[in-house]
């Protein structure tokens, strides 16, 4: 099991994140390596519709689009949507929490691409999560998960570190899974059903 699962399923997401946002915290920016490794699978988007799950301040929202993506970011903190809008005006950021809203919510019924960078392991269902992921899915789509690892030669895991069975799950029941390991204990999947 994973060290620390947050107390979502009772209370919602937002119960967890928005205090996380309201008291200033950031997240691991996204670098060259990643968004090349991003381009070399996703490739250019030719106004496909892409779906940026728990966007937080909507970098890969905006990068998305800027790869010619008809990108949306969701977000279950209002706060992270609001930094997001301010970073990204021109990007389409929405209140949504992924868990729990009506996927008939989201503007469009599919995606061509889907991301969630540093969100899978906060999941607190994760087959739930991969199967709503699955069904939203375009054919021919791409899911594009960035996470922490657990990497047993730094010891024991860090909180926000993925363990061997939430990468197993993850990555299993796709017809292709491509591995890029930015560091020993951060990776980029690309899953295709
Ligand atoms: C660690 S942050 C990562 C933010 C951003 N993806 C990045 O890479 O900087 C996790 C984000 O996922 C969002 N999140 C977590 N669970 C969510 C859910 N069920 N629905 C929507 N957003 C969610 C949180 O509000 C938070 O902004």
């Amino acid at each position: 099991m994973s060290p620390a699962t947050p107390p979502y399923p009772a209370r919602g997401a937002a119960s967890y994140w928005e205090p996380v946002w309201q008291r200033g915290r950031r997240f691991r920016a996204i670098d060259r390596t990643e968004t090349e490794a991003l381009g070399r699978h996703l490739g250019t988007g030719r106004g496909r519709p892409a779906l940026d799950i728990g966007c937080g301040e909507g970098a890969l929202t905006a990068h998305l689009a800027a790869l010619g993506y008809r990108s949306v970011g969701v977000d279950c903190s209002p706060t992270a949507v609001a930094l997001a809008r301010t970073r990204h005006p021109a990007a389409d950021i929405r209140v949504f929490d992924f868990d729990a809203d009506d996927a008939a919510g989201l503007p469009h019924p599919a995606f061509a691409v889907i991301t969630c960078r540093l969100v899978y392991r906060w999941a607190a269902d994760k087959p739930g999560f991969l199967s709503r992921v699955r069904a939203l899915l375009a054919p021919g789509g791409v899911f594009w998960v960035v996470t922490s690892v657990h990497d047993p030669a730094r010891g024991a895991p860090r909180s926000w570190d993925c363990d061997a069975p939430d990468v197993e799950l993850l990555t299993t029941g796709w017809s292709r899974v491509d591995v890029h390991e930015l560091d020993p204990s951060f990776h980029c999947y690309g899953l295709r059903p």
